[in-house]
């Protein structure tokens, strides 16, 4: 299959609508984003590349950063993880606190913000929040093999000063006595995590252990194991686009994890790692265009999990 011909085709199929869907607003850096912006890059399993479109363009990875925060805090922490969030959709929006004082403090999945504010605070565990950020970046630059990975600074100040609905979902698990550390301590490493800046290229990357049991094909490595990566699959397949999850799941067909900058890693096991970003978001504040790319690529290589 001529995958470059197949990403050259999305991106020009998808050229006419560019700027379709609205760009997040809440975090008053990203509205600055040009919504014309798209890009896909697919790495394969054997190390091959295939990109069109802006895919040397830095965005925020957003909420595509707590597949890999998980997958720090199950290395920290292992199964004891599940105590404190759970592993099902939650079929509410990305940020919602309504099944928090139903659930006693105990986020639905560790995608939901609340969830990944528990994640956080497992992360920080007995570091200060400088060292949690650094172990991050270290872990992202390992990763997508890149050690020019950098923070958006600005965007995690931008948000730092409009997150009072973090704030408040954090406050609110902290009295369910599900947060350990302070609370500002804690909101301060999730919001420099959201605000990493990465390309396509780097992203689809940074994402290619989950397509490959566990490993990184390239450097060999281990990074989880296989039974590991299978499960941040699935819950990335039920959860990842939040109340999006069955809709996506029904036109893509994949496991896959949306953030509000645009972008959206999917994988395809035993085949590659996808990334894609389209600034305009659909209805459920998931990319609109990335949706669009992605479910053409699966119609196109048959890689759908189903
Ligand atoms: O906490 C927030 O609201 C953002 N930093 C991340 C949300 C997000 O990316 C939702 N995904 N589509």
């Amino acid at each position: 299959m001529d995958l470059q011909a197949v990403v050259d085709d999305i991106a020009s199929a998808l050229s006419e609508r560019r700027g379709e869907g609205k760009v997040a607003d809440y975090i008053p850096q990203l509205a600055k984003v040009d919504p014309k912006q798209f890009a896909i890059t697919i790495t394969t399993v054997d190390g091959q590349v295939f990109s069109a479109g802006d895919a040397e363009t830095p965005f925020s990875i957003q909420s595509i950063s707590k597949v890999f925060m998980l997958t720090l805090a199950l290395g920290q922490a292992g199964e004891t993880v599940w105590k404190r969030v759970g592993r099902e959709p939650s079929g509410t929006a990305f940020n919602s606190i309504v099944q928090l004082e139903q659930e006693h403090g105990i986020p639905r999945n560790p995608f939901i913000n609340a969830g990944a504010i528990v994640i956080c605070d497992i992360v920080l565990g007995s570091y200060k929040p400088k060292e949690a950020i650094g172990e991050y970046v270290r872990f992202m630059r390992y990763l997508a093999d890149d050690d020019m990975l950098t923070i958006d600074r600005a965007v995690a100040m931008s948000e730092t000063a409009t997150g009072s609905r973090n704030t408040a979902l954090a406050n609110f698990m902290r009295s369910f006595g599900n947060l350990h550390h302070d609370v500002a301590h804690v909101l301060g490493v999730y919001f420099h995590q959201c605000a990493l800046a990465m390309t396509t290229r780097q992203l689809s990357r940074a994402g290619l252990f989950l397509a490959a049991q566990g490993a990184d094909p390239i450097s060999g490595y281990s990074v989880v194991s296989a039974s590991r990566a299978r499960r941040i699959n699935a819950l990335m397949l039920t959860c990842g686009h939040y109340d999006g999850s069955g809709d996506f799941a029904f036109h893509v067909g994949l496991p896959g994890k949306s953030g509000v900058g645009g972008g959206i890693l999917a994988v395809a096991p035993g085949k590659a790692s996808i990334a894609v970003w389209s600034p305009g978001l659909n209805k459920v504040g998931n990319s609109a265009l990335g949706t669009l790319a992605l479910e053409m690529l699966t119609n196109q290589t048959g890689w759908s999990v189903f």
